[in-house]
């Protein structure tokens, strides 16, 4: 099968390095291009990427000239890990050339018209491409995945709400340093610290959430009416994000209940078998001192939410503690499983 040729966008960030990373043995796609600043543009991709991922950097890439995220790039489609305030008009550009841009970055999540993509949770929302038909005549698209934290926080709740009902959420996090990008934070601020504020994290968590688990009605989303309170703070951790989560229910549940609604969760791309969704998309342990970031972030190949602490609240109904892998489920593999659907779908 000749696979689909991809660009990359923001190719020698954190995220764009995990890109690379997941896409070297892809069955279905293979990076033709590669995009970054104009610090980066004209070097080799081995000049120009400080490596910061474990194993060596994908032999192919080395090699490859870095150029401006401008089209035309040689490639049938772009994921695209670029800052969000460059973002916007970059990835329109790219949108109205005709490309399908598959985008980690906030600046098109909330557009009336694009599916903000949890494979597993909200696959129909792919029926707002219907609508971008009008505003990218040219034949190109936007889909996005969600912030990192929410990706977890949705995607736990999921089950739930389906099972349920889910009237009222709080989330706390504890995010890892790999979510603030390379460098990102300066290491006198969180060594030997927390820092309980990251820019616009909290905003993206309370409405990207009902946006997602919201229901397609004709062609736009009818937003949840579930209320999320959520407050976020930068850890000493390098890969990994956790949340505490506590839930107000519809009905009266036991906590089995909730414990069999996590565990035999499957969804559409389960059952497709999209080549990057885990069996599981979620696993509940049940040791008294899980999840924790060094042991669970890499579980499904860090496709997998795990869930603990899973116990009775005395102010909400239940709570739990939460953990991903930020740059794989939270933003490069969640951006390729949101390609996978496309393909299954016929839509790429
Ligand atoms: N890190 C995460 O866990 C995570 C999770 C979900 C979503 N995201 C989102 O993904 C995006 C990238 O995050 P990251 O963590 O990979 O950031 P990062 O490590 O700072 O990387 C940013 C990338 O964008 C490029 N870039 C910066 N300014 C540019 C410009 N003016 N024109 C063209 N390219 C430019 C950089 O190129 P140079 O190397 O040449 O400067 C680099 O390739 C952000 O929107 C972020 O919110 C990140």
């Amino acid at each position: 099968m000749n696979k689909y040729r991809v660009g990359i966008l923001g190719a020698t960030g954190m995220v764009g390095q995990r890109f690379l990373q997941l896409l070297e043995n892809h069955p279905q796609f293979e990076v033709t291009a590669v995009a970054a600043s104009d610090r980066s543009q004209g070097k080799k991709y081995g000049e120009a990427c400080t490596w910061r991922l474990f194993g060596e950097m994908p032999i192919v890439a080395r090699t490859m000239a870095v150029q401006a995220p401008k089209p035309p790039l040689d490639c049938d489609l772009v994921f695209s890990s670029l800052p969000g305030d460059i973002a916007r008009e970059t990835e329109g550009s790219f949108a109205e050339a005709g490309y399908p841009v598959i985008s980690n970055s906030s600046a098109f999540r909330m557009d009336e018209d694009v599916p903000l993509l949890i494979p597993e949770v909200n696959h129909e929302h792919l029926g707002l491409l219907e609508r971008q038909r009008k505003r990218y005549p040219s034949g190109g698209y936007i889909v996005t995945n969600p912030n990192c934290s929410t990706i977890m926080i949705v995607m736990a709740l999921a089950p739930l709400h389906a099972m349920f009902g889910v009237e009222a959420t709080v989330a706390t996090t504890l995010q890892a340093l790999s979510g603030a990008g390379y460098p990102g934070v300066p290491s006198l601020d969180i060594l030997d610290n927390v820092l309980p504020y990251i820019g616009g994290e909290e905003e993206k968590i309370e409405t990207e959430t009902v946006k997602i688990l919201g229901r397609l009605r004709s062609d736009q989303i009818e937003h949840a009416g579930m209320k999320v309170s959520a407050q976020c703070h930068r850890v000493n951790v390098s890969d990994g994000h956790m949340a505490a989560i506590r839930v107000k229910l519809k009905r009266e549940v036991t906590v089995d209940d909730l414990r069999d609604a996590f565990i035999s969760y499957r969804s559409l791309p389960q059952e497709l078998g999209l080549y990057s969704a885990p069996s599981s998309p979620i696993v509940v342990r049940n040791e008294v001192d899980r999840p924790q970031p060094k042991f669970d972030r890499d579980a499904g190949s860090g496709m997998t939410i795990t869930i603990g602490r899973l116990q009775p609240d005395a102010v909400l109904d239940y709570r739990f503690v939460a953990l991903s892998h930020n740059t794989i489920r939270g933003a490069a593999g969640a951006a390729i499983l949101n390609a996978e659907l496309l393909i299954a779908r016929g839509v790429l």
